[in-house]
């Protein structure tokens, strides 16, 4: 009786809390992510970033796993990053309806939202930039800062690497030498969050064009080309070749910057932005920019129409983080962290390095390498011990990477075969290691 009455109430609670489709303040953001948290507290975390903005607005996150603040194995890493720019207020509304969404099919049992869920770590963080919220004020923070052009400037460093024959573009952060212009808060807060949760994939949302922008060099390093366009062919019309163009300035005119002649895509080269390639320069993640319509500021009764136009769009991406292979790397006693993973295409007669290394995630030594299909010989590196390669197919239609995992053995020790079973790897897993992060 008492349950049925528990039950009753938590019916109506939720019934009572029926998403709604306008701005959300600064105030009510934290609540709806709350909100969302009630609803489905086993499966959800809100958690803010190390450092709030310039006036002290905190930054919050809404976290969707199995096991909220914790990494696990096999399981990706994925965010979602919106109002980077604070008159750009369409990707805070989506993410903040697509947070109620996941919510929402998960607990009706879509199987489509449960096991994405269930296989992934997403997380979302609506606003980055809440004191530039305004209609009238603009693009920056609060220090007049334009925070998608604050971050360290990586791209230098590969020019100049590039300037002077040497092959080495991931992981560059130790390479730089200065930090270029001071860092505001809310750009700390935004480089500490990548560096500290091993992500495989992001996307930052803006205004003022529709397109989805990869990063000036992942043409050259595995996929990304095609994340892209999983994001672009599964909105309404990002990828339609018959839609006007954003800056067509007549009828006639209106191929003119049409993207959707291209797929809806484009390469980052024309579309500048530190941070996107911070995340991919200096960490394993690929960050794809998604510019989400002509108009920077979205009108309140626009804001259900562009839901429905980019849902399948925002849930397609997140699975996007689930192809090529995932595994882990080990020795005899442990798992091994920053391993190197390297490919090589072996697909067509040539075999092609893949110019883009990938490295093992703490605690439990597992790396992610999203690849498109075709066949690859993977290699796992650690210092102090022999190299292990293996080929691998990674095949079409994936719902879920192709695991393949490494023992690697210590130079100068004693050669054991039962040593080289990479299953062995698993066993590690039950002792249950875990960091809240
Ligand atoms: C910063 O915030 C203060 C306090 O609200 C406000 O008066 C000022 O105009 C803001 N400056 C900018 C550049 O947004
Ligand atoms: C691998 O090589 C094949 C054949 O050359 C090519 O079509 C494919 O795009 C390459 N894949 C990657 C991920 O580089
Ligand atoms: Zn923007």
């Amino acid at each position: 009786m008492v349950s049925y009455l528990v039950l009753c109430l938590a019916l109506t609670i939720a019934a009572s809390s029926a998403f709604e489709w306008k701005h959300h303040n600064n105030e009510e953001l934290p609540l709806l992510l709350e909100e969302v948290h009630q609803k489905c507290p086993s499966i959800t975390r809100v958690y803010t970033l190390s450092e709030p903005s310039v006036r002290g607005v905190p930054l919050y996150v809404i976290e969707f796993a199995e096991t909220p603040g914790f990494h696990q194995p096999y399981k990706p890493e994925v965010k979602y990053v919106a109002n980077i720019h604070g008159n750009e207020v369409l990707g805070r509304e989506l993410l903040l309806g697509l947070a109620d969404y996941l919510c929402e099919q998960y607990l009706k049992n879509d199987r489509n939202i449960r096991n994405l869920i269930e296989g992934s770590r997403i997380h979302l963080l609506p606003s980055m930039n809440p004191d530039g919220l305004h209609y009238l004020i603009g693009r920056n923070n609060n220090h007049s800062v334009d925070l998608n052009r604050n971050f360290p400037d990586l791209d230098a460093i590969t020019f100049e690497y590039e300037r002077q024959g040497i092959n080495h573009n991931n992981h560059l952060l130790k390479d730089l030498t200065r930090l270029g212009e001071p860092l505001e808060p809310e750009t700390r807060a935004l480089m500490r969050w990548i560096m500290s949760i091993p992500f495989v994939l992001s996307a930052a949302m803006h205004g003022g064009d529709l397109v989805a922008n990869y990063p000036y060099d992942e043409s050259r390093s595995g996929a990304p080309v095609e994340i892209a366009l999983a994001y672009a062919s599964n909105h309404a019309d990002m990828s339609s070749t018959t839609r006007r163009g954003c800056n067509a300035i007549s009828p006639e005119d209106s191929m003119t910057y049409n993207f959707g002649k291209q797929g809806g895509v484009t390469n980052g080269a024309a579309w500048y932005s530190l941070k996107g390639d911070f995340n991919y320069l200096a960490t394993n993640a690929f960050e794809i920019t998604l510019e989400l319509g002509c108009d920077k500021y979205t009108y309140a009764n626009e804001l259900e129409t562009e839901w429905e136009r980019n849902k399948a769009a925002l849930i397609a991406y997140l699975w996007q983080a689930h192809i090529g292979i995932k595994g882990t790397v080990c020795d005899e006693a442990n798992y091994l962290e920053n391993a190197i993973i390297s490919v090589v295409n072996i697909t067509g007669n040539v075999p092609r390095p893949i110019r883009h290394d990938v490295t093992t995630a703490g605690p439990f030594g597992d790396f992610y390498r999203l690849l498109t299909p075709g066949h690859y010989e993977v290699t796992a590196k650690f210092p102090g011990y022999f190299s292990s390669s293996r080929v691998v197919t990674v095949p079409y239609h994936q719902t879920s990477a192709v695991v393949i995992n490494f023992k690697l053995e210590k130079i100068g020790g004693t050669y054991n075969a039962g040593l080289r079973d990479e299953n062995l790897c698993v066993k590690v897993t039950s002792m249950t290691l875990r960091t809240h992060i």
